[in-house]
């Protein structure tokens, strides 16, 4: 554990009891105080707050720690959630080192947040005494729901009409701004007019990690289009990084294990309606690779719930291929599949809570989903059949990070195809990874020319693949290589032939890992420069070795926009890099602050270039596991230029 200074002053200046007194009640009794455990249910207080020791202590369920933890787990917020709460009581600035600008920027995020908290707190008011409410009541009564969720999910009513909101938050042309640009009201330029976006439906405010109205979804009440009209993109708000409900989910569980992801509000809401309160909805979009971001990081197994139907499936297998990067050891996803017509608002309701669960139980795991998936349409009593399967799963396979998990499904394959995990390992380095996937030629035609090509040596050219080069219809005279450059890349091809590691060797890969350690002793220094580096670079840097802390901490930078190192640094304290990063944050640094921006960025081109290097390397292997002969000219055409790039060990 670590107490940085930071927040060991914010704990002197916080009292534990008054933390803790208005959210349960205390007693004092003697030198402590007591009450009944939020932690575990009771009916004699065995819960003790010390506030010499700042400390609580359950002798019931042994929960116990500083006000920290105490709001962390009571109020379920995340660490830096918590760190700012205390620090707003306190009084105190949670340090920060962001670059000038930012804290305007900041701040109008905060005026927006705060206008839709406003707005949230409206509809709610006119679901409960709005003229026209009934029709709104009756179709949330129709839905199966009752008020009590209605108030968890903090449900609203917008009514008919073109300025209830605005009538009641714009009461200045700075509010009216705002109410703009956080998308609640619409501004026509051209007729000069302002109005309401939200008219005569029922209310979702979808909520960030942290609870804060982020932007609303707004179902039609009855039938009508659209039958549900969402938020526009706004400061606060990207759609296919959202994920509706993971914010209540968490508040409900206290250990929160699993989470189902659903496709709609309506099945989120009524899932938890019925006791099923760890659902989280996409919002009606594909589930990205940021969704599965934010996912892994609140729970380690994921259920994804899909139509019966071929739309559904296509879906699932599109949410499998995003998944596999993500698989690490320990972790799960899969595949629910309802039946035809339903979702699971109408499932649930049909057959409660139980049944549901049971569905979810019995789900298929990713590596059946996987295989079931590929060997559709095969026939796995053939050899064909068989080798058109590892052709198909292993690109796909490589993508699962190392480990165990990526082992078994290897060895799943082996079963399957009665290839030894060794040799599905070699064939599908020799093969090129994306195109692999897309042809579905066999590889056994393709290995063969793999060897054929490799023995060859640079006298014995011509022959039957010059013969071949000259029928080749891709090859025409221009795509034709000198006898030179051909013996050259037959010379090369023998050398690459020894040496079995793939894309990244041993030496470049410690290269790398020793660049991302220094990149991440900068960024732990100086949150604020992940922002220096595009996109593009960071995802370039996922897969190459030793990178995935630095992608990691960048992408918790960016998220969350952490510009105080200690708030960065102890948001890891539970984790297991947490060790790791407290290491490079203590490094003795040597560059002067002025001097961060320029080496930060210059480590980071370093390391793309690296890539850049590695990835025209793996353009070579690739060509050489072909004859020369099925070269296309745009294939003869980037070994040239790869040939040209050789600087790379
Ligand atoms: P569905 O059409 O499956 O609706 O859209 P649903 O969730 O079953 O809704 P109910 O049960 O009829 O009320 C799934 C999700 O797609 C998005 C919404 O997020 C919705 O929850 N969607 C759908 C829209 O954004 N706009 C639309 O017009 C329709
Ligand atoms: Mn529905």
């Amino acid at each position: 554990m670590i107490p940085p200074d930071f927040i060991d002053d914010l704990l002197s200046r916080t009292d534990i009891v008054d933390v803790i007194n208005s959210r349960v009640t205390l007693k004092k009794t003697g030198q402590n105080y007591t009450g009944l455990c939020p932690f575990h249910t009771e009916k004699s207080p065995s819960f003790s707050v010390n506030q010499e020791k700042q400390f609580y202590y359950c002798f019931g369920c042994q929960a116990s720690g500083s006000a920290l933890k105490f709001l962390m787990e009571f109020e379920r917020m995340d660490f830096i959630a918590a760190v700012e709460m205390l620090a707003s009581k306190a009084g105190v600035e949670v340090p920060n080192s962001s670059p000038p600008g930012t804290s305007e920027r900041l701040q109008k995020r905060k005026s927006i947040y705060e206008i839709l908290e406003q707005a949230s707190s409206l509809y709610q008011g006119f679901l409960r005494q709005h003229a026209s409410r009934d029709t709104a009541v009756n179709y949330l009564k129709q839905r199966g729901l009752s008020g009590e969720i209605a108030r968890d999910f903090q449900l609203g009513y917008a009514p008919p009409g073109w300025d209830n909101l605005m009538g009641a938050l714009a009461k200045t042309n700075h509010e009216r701004d705002l109410l703009i640009e956080s998308g609640m009201l619409i501004d026509n330029n051209e007729e000069g007019k302002t109005y309401d976006r939200f008219r005569d439906r029922v209310m979702f405010p979808i909520r960030d990690v942290r609870g804060r109205v982020i932007a609303f979804g707004g179902r039609i009440i009855g039938d009508g289009k659209p039958k549900y009209l969402n938020s526009p993109e706004t400061p606060v708000f990207h759609k296919g990084r959202e994920l509706y409900g993971l914010y209540e989910s968490r508040r409900r569980n206290r250990k929160l294990e699993t989470l189902i992801v659903v496709e709609g509000y309506m099945d989120v809401v009524a899932l938890a309606q019925q006791g099923i309160n760890y659902a989280v909805a996409t919002l009606g979009t594909a589930t990205s690779s940021d969704h599965l971001d934010r996912l892994f990081r609140t729970v380690s197994k994921l259920v994804f719930s899909f139509d019966g139907d071929k739309a559904g499936r296509g879906a699932a297998w599109k949410a499998l291929q995003e998944s596999l990067p993500f698989m690490r050891d320990g972790r799960s996803a899969r595949f629910l599949f309802l039946p035809e017509g339903e979702d699971p608002d109408t499932l649930v309701r049909k057959e409660g809570k139980d049944k549901f669960e049971w569905r979810v139980n019995q789900a298929p795991h990713l590596t059946d989903f996987l295989f079931d998936h590929l060997q559709e349409g095969l026939d796995m009593d053939a050899m064909e059949g068989k080798a058109t399967l590892s052709q198909l799963s292993m690109p796909l396979i490589q993508k699962i990070p190392e480990g165990v998990f990526k082992q078994l499904v290897i060895g799943k394959l082996s079963e399957l195809t009665g290839l030894s995990s060794e040799r599905l390992i070699a064939v599908s380095n020799s093969q090129d990874q994306v195109a692999g996937y897309e042809r579905s030629r066999s590889f056994p035609v393709k290995n063969q020319g793999f060897e054929a090509a490799s023995t060859r040596t640079g006298s014995a050219r011509g022959g039957v693949s010059r013969e071949h080069a000259d029928v080749n219809p891709a090859g025409g005279p221009a795509g034709v290589a000198s006898d030179d450059e051909y013996a050259e890349m037959m010379a090369t091809a023998e050398f690459m032939d020894e040496d079995p590691s793939f894309s990244f060797g041993a030496l470049v890969s410690r290269e790398m890992a020793t660049l991302a350690e220094d990149a991440i002793g900068i960024l732990l220094r100086q949150p604020d420069l992940a922002g220096d580096v595009d996109e593009k670079t960071y995802s370039q840097l996922e897969n190459a070795p030793g990178c995935r802390l630095l992608v990691d901490l960048v992408h918790s930078i960016l998220a969350r926009e952490m510009a105080s190192p200690v708030v960065l640094l102890a948001s890891y304290q539970d984790q297991p890099e947490f060790p790791v990063l407290k290491m490079l944050a203590e490094r003795e640094q040597l560059l002067d602050v002025s001097e961060l921006p320029g080496q930060y960025s210059g480590i980071l081109g370093k390391m793309a270039k690296i890539i850049e290097t590695q990835s025209f390397q793996q353009v070579r292997k690739d060509l050489h596991s072909k004859p020369f002969a099925d070269w296309s000219p745009e294939e003869r055409k980037s070994y040239r230029e790869s040939l040209k790039n050789k600087s790379g060990k």
